[in-house]
């Protein structure tokens, strides 16, 4: 019964993500957290080609993702995964596009790309404006997940020499707040003394308690090495553990291996490695996929005080907005201030119910 609730609990809130964007809040405000920042987050962190995009393809089960050298990945991909029970076809949706349902994953691809040139041109610049990505399916678990540009050293294909920083930037602006759960992926093939994810997390998580350790590329390191120090937490010890995961490699993905097969794979390769056997059942994109499901829970629940209070504040003053609108004119502002009061509503008996079946220690 607490699951089922949990499970709502994460459903709504995509639902008040989405509504936040649609009138235009995705943080960066004043002092004060807008109710987009107040929201808990898992985002994606990491070099260029560590293996983002393949972790996040892995956790959904499907391809999808636009692929290539160089940054592809240019506005912040808001991911909310939704899973489904009706036996319905796998499906996807965009926020800027509601009336279309996409069976089509290839053309779920090419709209992430139509879409992030809409609005930075070809020239290859990057926008904060998040896009945001529902994916509906039997094979996921309910997850909200951002995947961001990709840390980079140098400028390429005629960017500006600015970009190296402003990347930087707006990956920090999402893994600077409190409440943002960092997944920060290195490969296991180079240095983890090197790796970008990890550098920027420790400066902005020194603890460690919101960061969770990713490490890709198992198969390609050197013959005779592994990744025990860390997978087994005596190096680079974070407050969570590490997950390792074999992700297809490039020629894997010429060939077409599909994702079926891919997880198969990697299941296989660790429990048949010498090495990792023994970790097995804690290794993998599908352990990675339930580890962050059941810890983005326990976060919202142990914050649900405080996003209430920001809840509250925004009733009051999408009333008093309404009030100055008008609430008899169904204008299209006015319908979506409409639609956010209902969901900060909702979100609030929810939470309210929640609190009343005493299991968060009651403090109001
Ligand atoms: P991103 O730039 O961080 O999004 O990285 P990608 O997911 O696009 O991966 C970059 C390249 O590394 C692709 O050719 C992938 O096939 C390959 N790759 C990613 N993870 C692994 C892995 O675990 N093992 C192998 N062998 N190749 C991987
Ligand atoms: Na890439
Ligand atoms: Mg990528």
């Amino acid at each position: 019964k607490i699951m089922a609730s949990m499970e709502g609990l994460i459903g709504l809130m995509n639902r008040i993500q989405r509504a936040c964007t649609a009138l235009g809040d995705h943080g960066g405000g004043g002092d004060l957290p807008t109710l987009w920042e107040s929201l808990p987050t898992i985002a994606v962190v990491g070099g260029q080609s560590s293996g983002k995009s393949s972790v996040l393809e892995s956790i959904v089960g499907t391809d999808f993702l636009p692929r290539g050298s160089g940054i592809v990945t240019r506005r912040p991909l808001v991911l909310q995964l939704h899973q489904t029970d009706d036996g319905s076809q796998e499906y996807a949706g965009f926020l800027h596009m509601p009336q279309t349902r996409f069976t089509d994953f290839a053309r779920v691809r090419q709209e992430i790309a139509d879409e992030t040139d809409r609005l930075t041109g070809k020239t290859k610049q990057i926008s904060p404006v998040p896009i945001h990505l529902s994916i509906y399916s039997p094979k996921v678990v309910n997850l909200t997940l951002i995947d961001l540009p990709g840390l980079t050293k140098v400028a390429v294909e005629g960017q500006p020499e600015s970009i190296v920083q402003d990347i930087e930037n707006m990956v920090r602006s999402y893994v600077d707040k409190p409440n943002c759960i960092i997944l920060a992926i290195s490969p296991a093939n180079q240095d983890i003394a090197t790796s970008d994810a990890i550098k920027l997390a420790k400066e902005v998580d020194p603890t460690g308690e919101r960061t969770f350790g990713v490490l890709t590329k198992l198969d390609l390191m050197d013959k005779g090495t592994n990744a025990l120090d860390v997978l087994e937490g005596r190096a680079y010890r974070l407050q969570n553990p590490w997950v390792g995961i074999v992700n297809r490699s490039q020629a894997d993905i010429n060939r077409k291996v599909d994702m079926i097969s891919a997880r198969e794979k990697e299941r296989e390769y660790f429990e048949s490695s010498p090495d990792y056997a023994h970790l097995a059942s804690r290794m993998g994109s599908e352990y990675l996929a339930k580890l962050l499901s059941e810890h983005l829970e326990s976060v919202i629940k142990a914050r649900i005080p405080s996003i209430t209070a920001v809840i509250n504040k925004t009733v009051d003053e999408l009333e008093s907005e309404l009030d100055t609108i008008g609430r008899a004119v169904a204008t299209d502002p006015g319908a979506q201030l409409y639609t956010i009061l209902d969901l900060c509503r909702a979100f609030d008996r929810v939470f309210k119910e929640h609190l009343d079946g005493g299991r968060s220690g009651g403090d109001r």
